[in-house]
């Protein structure tokens, strides 16, 4: 490869700086300045680049966010100094008992305060040295946390790095900390939980536990796909706040490039910190995000140390905690609910129940193993909460209904009559006729939503009349409809019925993985459909596909496989597909060009490889026609072992599997 030339080193710096300018305005200004194709077009540009010229990569470039290995573990990191908790208050008492003592304390009157969200997420400490991240750390104990930079890189609102003109800009030494929230905003968080609803995969109970677990997932490509975002609220250098004024430390947070929250305000005094409370409280369920309350810290730095702690919390900050949003009722029936899948799912219809400035009068209660845990009968009083997910849920029985009656699942599908079964070994009951038109609603609105084909308007009212109607039996009748047949429906005009069509229409340019997304087989979801359509290029490719043909998918394993074969082995299926075909959707993809060079070969990576990541080194060995799997298992020809390689590696000496080096990887590529 020819050495870059100045003029490339600088158009890539150059893209570079573009690149980070706009992810500002867009993940942390919120306050985007050019379209997305424009940006995609200047980060494709930059990858093309980087690409013809491996040398001129760096570990800060926009575009290496994402692409870490995954890991066996996390280290375990000391902190700088103790990531502290904070003590709360739950009523205007208790604050302002707590602004009282702070003022004897202090000995005097007068003092500011800085009010401000208390997003519900998880606290994190980023460390900064020559301007870039080099690591980021999650609470943990107080003392000690885990190191999980590979995962906090691929948050856009954290910044890779920062230029010496922006460091002097907002007057930062080389060296420093920066503490925040890492928080799943509520979007993110419902369309996480739709996504693993149509894998069968459990759903998280709300966005804090989300984020969490985001974090701290062992392989950096899934925490990229969860769309976290990162507030700064505190800066630290050598281990201590900064500033002589929280205020100004974070205004200079705010001019280093940090998302810090504009829903601040420095109060001159207790009124002001009530006014804050109470404008947030009724504006609560407005925000993007989950709050659980207001912090208030004392403007004043040189305070901190002399107001000291109470156990664990300092006495210079309080948490105002808000009424968590429960509310108690009674459960006047319980009925079922059929989802896509056939899944029965039973809903507690309850006395409609003020909560949090929405009206409640429904809450999931899962499936038969939730409502035996909780022992909730029709006619109990019961507690239900709201948390981030939409649909409010039953937490416990307060107190047992006089003549209540025990729920039991229905034995005829409530929709169809169809038969209902309970799989040995799952918690579900389904029902099996697969012409039931629960199903049928429920495939059609996953089909058009979001993420899928994208068919703004074809939401629940209009699929509701579409299929009642006998107008849509499957989802290639979607392609069917004109406009006579949609001027039928109830409030449908001119101007809806040609925006429906539009919609329909701009649909049939899809890429092949959203078709095959779309069909809804079981455990076929986003990625999955994605790895499909470029494995096998088209969907007769992927319908003729043998079990272990599928398998040699990256991700497909014997139950994703079994469950693409018994979709394709329908008849009906396959007539849904060549209807679709008709219709003018995508049918053929980008099929990746593979070597044959590793062919049948299957390879297991592991530890730290030097000169790719693990991400690479898997492109190059799938390219190569070979398959990288996660195990060490018999079946496995090769490990490639990098430096600090953990039970993998005893896992292949103990089976006698060979254990290869980097190097010799590079050599069987050729
Ligand atoms: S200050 C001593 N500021 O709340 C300082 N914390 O209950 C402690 N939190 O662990 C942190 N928003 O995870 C601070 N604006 C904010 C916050 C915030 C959310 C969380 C944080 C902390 C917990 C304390």
């Amino acid at each position: 490869m020819a050495a870059a030339s100045k003029a490339v080193t600088r158009d890539v710096e150059r893209l570079r700086d573009q690149i980070r300018y706009h992810e500002h305005r867009y993940y942390v200004l919120d306050d985007p300045e050019v379209s997305d194709a424009e940006f995609d077009r200047l980060m494709n540009e930059l990858k093309r680049l980087e690409a013809a010229h491996p040398e001129l990569v760096t570990p800060d470039s926009p575009t290496r966010r994402v692409g870490g290995k995954p890991r066996e573990g996390f280290t375990k990191v000391r902190h700088s100094s103790p990531m502290l908790s904070l003590d709360n208050a739950y009523n205007e008492d208790e604050l302002r008992a707590w602004e009282k003592r702070v003022r004897e304390l202090a000995g005097r009157d007068g003092l500011e305060y800085v009010c401000e969200l208390k997003l519900d997420g998880m606290s994190l400490a980023l460390t900064y040295e020559n301007g870039a991240l080099l690591r980021g750390v999650t609470r943990g104990d107080g003392s000690i946390g885990e190191e999980v930079t590979a995962n906090v890189r691929t948050v856009r609102s954290v910044p890779l790095s920062l230029s010496a003109a922006t460091l002097k800009k907002a007057r930062l030494p080389e060296k420093f900390e920066v503490r925040g929230e890492i928080i799943m905003p509520i979007k993110a968080f419902e369309r996480m939980n739709e996504d693993r609803e149509r894998q069968n995969l459990s759903k998280f109970a709300n966005p804090r536990n989300a984020a969490a677990g985001a974090v701290r997932v062992l392989d950096p490509n899934i925490t990229a796909l969860r769309r976290l975002d990162f507030y700064a609220y505190f800066l630290l250098v050598n281990g201590r706040v900064a500033g002589q004024e929280h205020w100004e430390d974070l205004e200079q947070l705010a001019a280093a490039g940090f998302k810090v929250n504009p829903r601040r305000r420095l109060a001159k005094n207790f009124d002001e910190i009530l006014e804050f409370i109470r404008e947030w409280e009724a504006k609560r369920e407005s925000l993007p995000y989950e709050i659980d309350g207001i912090v208030v810290k004392v403007n004043r730095v040189a305070l901190w140390p002399e107001l000291g702690f109470t156990g664990k919390a300092p006495r210079w900050a309080i948490a105002y905690k808000y009424a968590a949003r429960s509310g108690m009722t009674t459960v006047e029936d319980i009925r079922v609910q059929v989802g896509r899948t056939g899944k029965l799912t039973p809903v507690a219809w309850l006395a409609p129940v003020p909560i949090g400035g929405t009206t409640v009068s429904r809450a999931t209660l899962h499936n038969m193993d939730e409502i035996e845990r909780l022992g909730v009968e029709i006619g109990d009083r019961v507690v239900v909460e709201r948390g981030g997910d939409v649909i409010p849920k039953v937490v416990r029985v307060e107190s047992k209904g006089r003549s209540r009656r025990r729920f039991e699942m229905p034995s005829r599908c409530p929709e169809c009559g169809g038969h209902v079964v309970r799989v040995e070994g799952e918690s579900d009951h389904r029902c099996v006729n697969a012409n039931c038109p629960a199903k049928l609603r429920e495939s059609i609105l996953h089909f058009a939503s979001r993420g899928v084909m994208n068919i703004e308007g074809m939401g629940d009212a209009l699929v509701n009349q579409l299929a009642e109607r006998g107008l849509v039996k499957n989802v290639a009748d979607i392609y069917r409809l004109d406009k006579a047949k949609l001027l039928t429906l109830e409030r449908m005009g001119e101007k809806s019925a040609q925006n429906v069509l539009d919609e329909i229409e701009a649909s049939k340019k899809l890429p092949l993985d959203r078709v095959i997304y779309g069909l809804g087989i079981r455990f076929v979801g986003e990625r999955t459909a994605e790895l499909l359509a470029e494995h096998f290029g088209s969907i007769k490719a992927l319908m003729e596909a043998k079990q272990e043909e599928l398998e040699e998918v990256p991700e497909v394993g014997p139950r994703v496989s079994a469950a693409i074969r018994e979709f394709f082995g329908e008849a009906r299926n396959v007539k849904l597909v060549e209807a679709l075909q008709e219709a003018g959707l995508r049918m053929r993809g980008e099929k990746k060009q593979r070597g044959t060079k590793l062919a049948g070969k299957t390879f297991v990576l592991t530890g730290t490889l030097e000169r790719h990541t693990r991400d690479e080194a898997r492109k190059l060995i799938e390219d190569a026609g070979g398959k990288v799997s996660g195990s060490v298992s018999k079946k496995t020809d090769y490990v490639i072992a990098g430096s600090e390689a953990g039970s993998k590696l005893d896992k292949a000496r103990e089976l006698g599997v060979a254990v290869i080096g980097e190097k010799e990887m590079e050599e069987m590529l050729g």
